[in-house]
């Protein structure tokens, strides 16, 4: 066996050729996963104590490789680790680096544990971190909305359904509506922080493994809940990434709808917002252009976040158990989707703090299109007794009116109203302006 064709060293013992070229491309990951590497020297840290604290290792050992692990991370943090596409991924660039640094007795450290056990537990610490880090990043976005529901809570705007003029409301329960709809998204996070916080380290590559390890010590430390009971559960399962892609996916579809109506409120004809020059773009061709080019990117990019769901969903489709090489394609979209969203949730909040709100167009376009007739409609029921679908054809024909002399409905004399309903009295001005809008 001509030993220098090999080239991995962690794994090759077997096999006398070295990868074709093709095989090294398609193989390696240590683009993608080297983000998992505080989780993983985090891993290997408690891993290494755990064997020395049970005996499987000499304790001297155990220290050593502790004291090589924590230089590592050192050398990462500052910049100064080569990392090498030859050794494929995060884990095995850690240890061919602490092999360099502490000698042979590196090779203790993979006692009792597999790769598949070990990247199982640095992705679901790096998902859980990442949805703790996204919680926040909502809440801040919701602070804002909360200030902009508070200040604006008596300006009225039209609300829409069938993006037609419906009934009027307030532009602070219009936004509180986004703010609701991202507090569930912050505590779908949460409530995925929790459940998916078991430990699979202990799985080794599916079966567990025989030496007397104490897999309480590692969850624990790791700040795991417990370990996982199953052990081929423990490594092939990733239904904890395609959960956070879909908190992702979640969370960026709710800001997509608040970023269409942004687009749509910026422009001339609707003249409801304007954006700061600092969230806008211009055009190269036409001068007179503003373009809201950040909340466009909101919308477009929520395409990527349901693609990466899709992905995920798609290569869990049909794995047998337990690990396959396919699932390491689970990390590039959940990167990607942590990046994503992160990038959209401080673009909405730039965007929503530094606009401005022009009210008076809001209260005007109110005004248009009668969308005080279901109060109007409300009230006949309510004074006069009138069954709700007889009092929506006399709010019908006194639509039909104000229509015809293109006027207010609050500017039809009385005497009008009564000709189609004689028992509407002056009360009934009460509820005809806009500015009776719900809050
Ligand atoms: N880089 C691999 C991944 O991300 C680590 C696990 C490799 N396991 C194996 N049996 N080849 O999935």
């Amino acid at each position: 066996m001509s030993k220098e064709k090999i080239t991995n060293t962690m794994w090759g013992g077997r096999f006398e050729d070295r990868p074709a070229d093709i095989m090294q491309q398609i193989n390696v990951s240590i683009n993608v996963d080297k983000r998992l590497w505080r989780q993983d020297i985090r891993g290997s840290i408690a891993h290494a104590e755990m064997l020395g604290l049970q005996g499987i290792i000499p304790k001297k050992d155990s220290a050593a490789i502790v004291k090589g692990l924590k230089q590592v991370a050192l050398e990462i943090e500052r910049g100064e680790f080569v990392f090498r596409e030859d050794l494929e991924d995060i884990h095995m660039n850690v240890e061919a680096r602490l092999k360099e640094i502490i000698g042979d007795v590196a090779g203790r450290l993979h006692t009792a544990r597999s790769r598949n056990d070990q990247v199982a537990t640095d992705f679901r610490m790096w998902v859980r971190e990442a949805s703790q880090e996204l919680f926040q990043l909502i809440e801040t976005l919701q602070d804002t909305l909360e200030d902009l529901t508070e200040k604006h809570k008596n300006d009225v705007m039209p609300g829409f359904t069938h993006l037609q003029a419906a009934q009027p409301i307030t532009l602070g329960v219009h936004l509180e509506a986004y703010a609701h709809m991202l507090n569930r998204d912050k505590t779908r996070l949460r409530d995925l922080a929790k459940r998916i916080n078991k430990c699979p380290l202990g799985a080794a590559a599916l079966a567990g493994t025989p030496y007397p390890i104490d897999r309480n010590y590692t969850a624990q430390a790791l700040g795991f809940d417990r370990p996982m009971q199953n052990t081929l559960d423990a490594v092939s399962a990733r239904d904890f990434a395609a959960e956070f892609l879909f908190a992702c996916a979640q969370c960026g579809l709710n800001l997509s709808r608040l970023a269409e109506e942004i687009i749509l409120w910026a422009t001339p004809q609707f003249g409801f917002i304007t954006l700061s020059d600092s969230w806008s773009t211009g055009s190269s061709i036409m001068p007179q252009k503003k373009n809201p080019d950040a909340a466009e990117l909101v919308r477009g990019k929520t395409g990527r976040l349901i693609g990466n769901l899709i992905q995920m969903m798609t290569v869990l489709k049909g794995l047998p158990l337990a690990y396959n090489k396919d699932l390491q394609e689970d990390k590039e979209p959940v990167f990607d989707s942590y990046d994503t969203i992160s990038l959209c949730l401080q673009a909405i909040k730039g965007m929503m703090e530094t606009a401005t709100f022009h009210t008076d167009k809001m209260l005007q376009s109110a005004e248009m299109g009668y969308t005080t007739a279901t109060a109007l409609a409300d009230w006949l029921v309510m004074t006069l007794g009138l069954p709700f679908r007889e009092a929506h054809h006399v709010t019908g024909a006194i639509v039909k009116m104000a229509e015809r002399k293109g006027c207010k409905l609050e500017e039809l004399a009385l005497d009008e109203m009564k000709a189609v309903e004689s028992r509407i009295n002056d009360d009934i001005y009460r509820v005809l302006s806009v500015k009776k809008a719900r809050k």
